[in-house]
This record gives structure tokens, sequence and C-alpha cells, in this order.
């Protein structure tokens, strides 16, 4: 496996594959790497024949310093991994390669970006397409592959591809969970064992979302999950809702398409996100 640091050792030796007509697929992560990051490797081995993990942790995307100082960074441990699951390249760029000067700059992601996630992680957005932007330039990928666990960021990158009208297949990849239905997510080592037990609510509300989706009225299915969450102690709920997963504007019908119930809470110290789609 080839650990690749700078854009232009990347771009140069990715060219040769490139000049032969080789699919190369990215996979961006931010590391501590766990079974749903290699399964996005996985799918993207079966789609491409050059496959890059990028493990860069963005600044731009915190909009709490401390979080951005607590995320972990067991790099060591990722290298291992992204080599015995057979990846070709990992791209780890110091910030001053991605950012080397002061930018401003902003993407139309449209009115999605404000919603949700936007509206508790002002400019959250605005950094994850900033960058994911900045590694497509970078890698120059036929196609890229990204967890469903983070909804609205596949829809932001969606749009972001759509905005520049650029020449990605962007796939978008299933949840992984462990048995007990918990989300597989980089945060989730954050969790006491308290807490781990309480987040198993966050699953449990969406998987009866899911269950009596057809049986119970919009109202009734959303106040029991809301119910459900609240009861339990160490969970403070930012929201649970079921939107139409075009427009992440809650639905008003049932039969509207492509219903999708998204769920975040603080669990402890923890804030996690979690979702599960209702067609
Ligand atoms: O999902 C993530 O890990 C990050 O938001 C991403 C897409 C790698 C951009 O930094």
């Amino acid at each position: 496996m080839e650990i690749i640091h700078t854009i232009k050792a990347l771009k140069t030796f990715l060219q040769t594959f490139q000049n032969e007509k080789k699919k190369v697929a990215l996979v961006p992560t931010m590391g501590a790497l766990h079974k749903g990051h290699l399964s996005l490797i996985k799918m993207a081995q079966q789609q491409a024949d050059v496959v890059v993990c990028s493990i860069f942790v963005n600044p731009t995307q915190f909009t709490d310093p401390k979080d951005l100082e607590k995320y972990p960074r067991p790099l060591v441990h990722d290298i291992k991994l992204l080599k015995k699951v057979g990846c070709n390249v990992v791209f780890m760029p110091s910030v001053k390669e991605m950012y080397p000067a002061p930018e401003n700059w902003q993407i139309n992601l449209g009115p999605a970006e404000f919603l949700l996630e936007g509206e508790f992680r002002k400019g959250h957005y605005q950094g994850v397409t900033q960058i994911v932007k900045k590694l497509f330039d970078a890698v120059n990928p036929d196609v890229a592959f990204f967890g469903q666990k983070d909804f609205q960021q596949v829809l932001m990158i969606k749009n972001m591809i759509n905005h520049f009208n650029l020449p990605v297949k962007l796939v978008s990849c299933a949840i992984i969970r462990e048995e007990d239905g918990l989300a597989m997510s980089s945060r989730n080592i954050h969790l006491s064992t308290s807490d781990r037990k309480n987040a198993l609510i966050l699953s449990k509300s969406l998987a009866f979302a899911k269950d009596n989706f057809k049986q119970l009225s919009l109202t009734e299915l959303l106040s029991q999950a809301v119910t459900m969450i609240k009861n339990t102690p160490g969970v403070v709920l930012d929201y649970f809702t079921i939107v139409n997963g075009d427009t992440l504007l809650p639905i008003a019908d049932k039969n509207e398409k492509n219903p999708v119930a998204l769920v975040a809470a603080k669990v402890g110290e923890t804030r996690l996100i979690d979702n599960e789609l209702l067609g």
C-alpha cells in the first residue's frame, strides 16, 4: 500500500493508472476507521481498479474546537487496517497541504444545508463539501463512496457535485451496525459503558418508526419515538424527524417520495446521529 502525503505525489502516482483508463475510487475519511469504513473500501474494490482512502481530520468542518481536539487519530492502527483489506493508496495530507492559505469561498448547497445538522452545526457542510471538492481535485476519482449514516452529508455532497457538474459517481453505502443495533461511528469510543447502553435508544426508535410506518399516523409515530428517547436517561434529543430524503423537509403524507427517519442526540458528552430509510 502506498502512503502518500502530498497532492503532487498523489497525482503523479495515479496518473499511470488514469492513462491506462483504469477506474479510480476515493473513500474520504477522517480516520479512526471501523467496520463501516472498511465496508466502503470493500465496495470500492468491487467497482474500481485502484482504491484511494484519504485520512484527513478536516478542521473547517468542526464548529466546536474541543470536538476537533478530541477527535480520535489512531493512525498506526488505521494504516494496519487498510493494509489488511488491500487498499491501494492512503492519502494523509497535512492541514498546510490542503489549506496552504486562508480561504473564503462558499458553495451553494441549496436550502437543505441549513436544516437539521446545519442548524446545530453552523457552516459544517461548507467545511465538508469544500474539503471533499479539494480531495476530488487531488484524486480525480471516477467514483466516490460515503456512508449513509451521515445522510445529510451525502445529500450535500450530491448537491456540490451537481453545482460544479463534476464527473464523479457518488455511491451511498448502507449503515453498518454493531450486533445490538448501534450504528458504527468513530465517536462511539467516547461513550462510557452506561452511555453505550443508553445510545441504543437511537437505533431502537428508528426501528420502531420503520416497523410501524404503515400502521401508525405520522403524528403518533413521531410522538412515540420522541417519548422513547426522552425517557432514556443520559440522552438529550436534538431532533427525531421524518423527512423527504431529497429536500429534508418534514413529510406531511406517508406516500411522499423517499421518506427517511433521522435522529440526533447527545448521549453523555457525545453527539450521535443515525437514520433509517422508510420507503
Ligand atoms: O464523513 C467524514 O468522515 C467527513 O465528513 C469527510 C466526508 C471525510 C469529509 O471530511
